[in-house]
């Protein structure tokens, strides 16, 4: 089977009769620790992953660009002066994965910057709805295309900020800065911990002799079904009740676990539910990290662990399938942690596993997980690779 570079390659030259001028790729990415924090300005850690969406192109002639999805089969034609109203050339709406390039040339040509028409053929082997962020790594593809055509360049960071804003206000949902920030500044080796707040990172070494494995529930979801946007809203209101007696915070990272329970009992519950997982998340976090510098890798699992039940019971963004994924995974030999990753309801968990027993954890889990749920799950290493680039052919 052809990868997603050889793939837009090879259906470029066939859609346009030529092969285009550069290819570029952005990843996708698994985070490690720290789950739905990041829109509430706290730390995480996600990996940059060798899970890829690969974009072919070149300049078109005018203004207008012409954009084929390889992977389904779907082209659409954009033009500049209907994405406000996100219609196509032919005043037909936008919908699904064309929200995402027509979302970045907006969000680019609103700062300001030159995104001019192109010729290109996209191609992912992302699944989308996997907690492996999909979105945002189509999003970074487009970004670098038209920084590459437009000609001007700004920060990896500062590109991932625009493809959040993309998809806030274009595609519409609240999502925070973790899957941009980790499609753009991805790091081989490494996962990045981050802080939400004022986007300082710095890059933590996977541990060696272990690796991470990302195993598929099967049961897909879509982010802007608003379960996402819920989650986000009982944060808000969180912080708006906790400001009568902490008049300073500005978000949840600023209030700490003691706190939250002082004032527990004077909030709804959904409210108090996200405040204890988002404050016990953010510590957590912290602590993990530090254990992983310091070589305390199964400290880190148990963090895993913890962060898992947290996103189960009191944010409550789990499900059965990824709950029995968790159970069946750590009761094998040489696992450390496991946790769901990404948004949740469905999607891919994470797993932590002793390198020299990956294969027979693998193939374990695999076959314990069908026989239970009769569902065949897609259970990977994953690599950590670098963040979104281009090349010029
Ligand atoms: C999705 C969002 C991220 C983040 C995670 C949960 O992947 O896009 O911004 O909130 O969910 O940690």
């Amino acid at each position: 089977m052809m990868n997603p570079r050889e793939k837009a390659l090879a259906e470029f030259q066939k859609r346009f009769g030529w092969k285009p001028d550069f290819i570029g790729r952005a990843p996708g990415r698994v985070n490690l620790m720290g789950e739905h924090v990041d829109y509430n300005d706290g730390f995480v850690l996600p990996v940059a992953i060798d899970r890829t969406v690969a974009i072919a192109f070149s300049p078109s002639d005018d203004d207008c660009s012409t954009i084929l999805a390889a992977d389904f089969s779907s082209e659409i034609e954009l033009d500049p002066h209907h994405l406000a109203a996100r219609h196509d050339r032919h005043g037909q709406t936008l919908a699904g994965w064309a929200l995402y390039p027509a979302g970045i040339q907006y969000i680019l040509r609103e700062e300001g910057l030159s995104a001019p028409g192109m010729r290109a053929v996209v191609s992912a082997d992302i699944p989308s709805g996997a907690g492996l962020s999909s979105s945002a790594a189509i999003e970074l593809a487009f970004m670098i295309a038209w920084q590459t055509l437009g000609g001007w360049e700004q920060q990896a960071a500062k590109l991932a900020v625009l493809a959040q804003q993309a998809e806030n206000q274009y595609v519409g949902v609240r999502c925070g800065i973790m899957d941009q920030y980790a499609s753009a500044c991805g790091l081989k080796g490494h996962a990045i911990f981050l802080d939400c707040r004022d986007l300082t990172s710095r890059p933590v070494a996977l541990p060696p002799d272990h690796s991470f494995v990302i195993a598929d529930s099967g049961v897909h979801h879509s982010l802007a079904a608003g379960a996402y946007n819920d989650r986000r809203a009982a944060c808000e209101e969180a912080v708006r009740l906790l400001r009568e007696w902490l008049p300073d915070i500005r978000a949840l990272r600023d209030v700490s676990i003691d706190e939250v329970e002082n004032y527990a009992a004077r909030l709804p519950d959904e409210a108090r539910q996200a405040a204890r997982h988002v404050a016990g998340e953010i510590e957590r976090t912290r602590r993990a990290v530090e254990q992983l510098e310091a070589g305390d890798v199964k400290g880190f699992g148990s963090r895993m662990l913890e962060s898992h039940a947290s996103l189960r019971d009191l944010y409550q963004v789990s499900c059965t399938e990824l709950d029995t994924l968790v159970r069946i995974a750590i009761d094998l030999p040489g696992c450390l942690g496991s946790r769901l990753t990404g948004g949740g309801f469905g999607g891919c968990t994470v797993n932590l596993v002793q390198t020299e027993l990956v294969d027979a954890f693998m193939d374990g889990l695999k076959r314990r997980y069908q026989a239970k749920t009769g569902i065949r799950s897609q259970v990977t290493i994953c690599q950590a690779v670098d963040g979104a680039g281009v090349v010029r052919l």
